[in-house]
């Protein structure tokens, strides 16, 4: 079997090397040149665990090439993914659905013998509909069906979420292309994935109340921290209280400065535009969305205040810049808005992150970067933890106290323990625990 994914980006890099995993041939086609150039040399453009391996022995295999040729990699393709971009569009929140069409318009010029076109980008309702209308005016002589099928991996996890997903949802209309969508996650059907066959409607839609139902959960429990904070109760027994209870489950539920990343941001803005449109408001992710960008500014309050009410010329080791832990993503990270009003108020930034530093330089030059973390929190006055990083929890509160000018620690991730902070001599902030 032989698919081509267009959109060598974070999923479709990993959709398309674990489908090659699974035996099918997949030729991954971007328009970035620089990408494919790369890829084709063996480098990975980036972070995600285990991604290059798995890239560098299906590459040997045979099984997965790079190119920027769509015509030629499609000769012989049953099923051809969109995998491009759909960030915010400037001004109104809608999807930004130009790369979409883009590739529908580029698919109808290849198209050659019957050919199933998923959709895996993540994309408003009524896309499936559409892109098969485009298809069909350049090409009214074509077989194809469209098929909506989205991806829930997360990344620094994307490997394993895609390999052993809770559920795969496919939207198709025709027996014949729910036909090519099973056998091509047959390795996943064989372990006993649940698979939930829909209209292109609901598929579509099932993507966005997902991601919008989690991060309603994050919303929820960063506010309930705001209420613990108040009443002197621990965020995370409520949390472990409340997450035991099958029917509101464990994960997602932890406090943080607010959900960043390339998605949640960008998804729960589009859901709420698809409602206002539809007439059928979902106030309660209006609400999300508005609590979520106040906390990611409320949290430069915190620093503040743990700094005696100001921080102009005063030294923040910040640790941690990408929006979550394993990647080098800083699409939407809470550092993004946290890190220049730090700067505005005269703070001296110093940061370190593992992964994500090159693409942060880009966007906040006046950040000055460092080599380590220990490098970042030589002398300064605080230290700020805005990303759970392995390597951050490891640090000794000893090693933190001998090394900061100041002992002060904001720890916007609850990564440490209060109390052995407090005896290692620190002031320690935390969210939504007693002090
Ligand atoms: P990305 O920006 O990392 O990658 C998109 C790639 O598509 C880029 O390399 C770009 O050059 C390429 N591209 C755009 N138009 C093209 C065209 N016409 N032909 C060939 N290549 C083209 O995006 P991403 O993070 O992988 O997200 C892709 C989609 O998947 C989005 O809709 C997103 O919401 C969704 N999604 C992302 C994640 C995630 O963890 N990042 C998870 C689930 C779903
Ligand atoms: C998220 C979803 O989890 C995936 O299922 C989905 O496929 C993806 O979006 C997408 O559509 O792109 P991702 O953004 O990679 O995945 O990362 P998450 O682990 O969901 O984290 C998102 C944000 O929420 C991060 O800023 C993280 O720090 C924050 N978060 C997450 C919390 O603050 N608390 C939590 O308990 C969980």
């Amino acid at each position: 079997m032989k698919v081509v994914m267009i959109g060598a980006g974070y999923v479709g890099l990993v959709s398309g090397a674990c489908f090659s995993e699974f035996g099918v041939e997949v030729a991954c086609v971007d328009k970035d040149a620089n990408r494919i150039r790369e890829l084709t040399e063996g480098r990975i453009p980036i972070y995600e665990p285990g991604l290059e391996d798995l890239v560098r022995d299906n590459g040997k295999a045979g099984r997965l090439t790079f190119s920027t040729d769509l015509a030629s990699a499609m000769v012989g393709a049953e099923a051809v993914f969109i995998a491009v971009g759909t960030p915010s569009r400037r001004g109104d929140g809608h999807a930004d659905m130009s790369y979409v069409f883009q590739a529908a318009r580029e698919i109808a010029a290849s198209l050659d013998g019957y050919t199933v076109i998923v959709t895996k980008s993540t994309v408003p309702v009524g896309t499936g509909r559409r892109v098969s209308e485009i298809i069909r005016d350049i090409r009214p002589d074509a077989e194809f069906d469209v098929v909506s099928n989205p991806e829930f991996l997360r990344e620094g996890s994307a490997i394993n979420d895609f390999m052993r997903p809770d559920r795969i949802v496919i939207g198709a209309e025709t027996e014949r292309a729910r036909a090519v969508m099973r056998r091509l996650y047959r390795p996943l059907y064989l372990i006993e994935t649940p698979m939930v066959f829909t209209g292109l409607e609901t598929s579509e839609l099932i993507k966005y109340a997902a991601n919008s139902f989690l991060a309603t959960k994050i919303t929820f429990i960063n506010e309930i921290a705001d209420l613990c904070e108040k009443v002197g109760a621990d965020v995370h027994d409520v949390a472990r209280g409340i997450g035991l209870d099958g029917r509101i489950g464990r994960k997602f539920l932890h406090p943080g400065p607010g959900y960043g990343g390339s998605c949640f941001p960008k998804d729960t803005l589009a859901l709420v535009r698809t409602a206002q449109e539809a007439d059928a408001p979902l106030r309660i992710i209006e609400t999300v969305v508005a609590s979520n960008d106040a906390r990611k500014a409320a949290m430069v309050g915190r620093v503040l205040s743990a700094c005696g009410g100001n921080v102009r010329g005063k030294a923040i080791a910040v640790l941690g810049l990408t929006f979550k832990p394993n990647t080098d993503d800083m699409r939407d990270s809470p550092s993004l808005m946290i890190l220049p009003r730090l700067l505005e108020q005269g703070a001296k930034v110093r940061a370190f992150d593992p992964e994500g530093m090159n693409e942060a330089r880009k966007l906040m030059p006046e950040v000055e970067y460092c080599g380590s973390a220990e490098e970042a929190m030589a002398g300064a006055d605080c230290l700020l933890l805005l990303t759970e990083w392995n390597e951050f929890r490891a640090l000794d509160p000893r090693r933190i106290k001998a090394i900061l000018g100041k002992p002060v620690v904001v720890d916007l991730r609850n990564v440490y323990n209060p109390a052995e902070m407090r005896g290692a001599g620190l002031t320690y902030t935390s969210i939504g625990r007693p002090n």
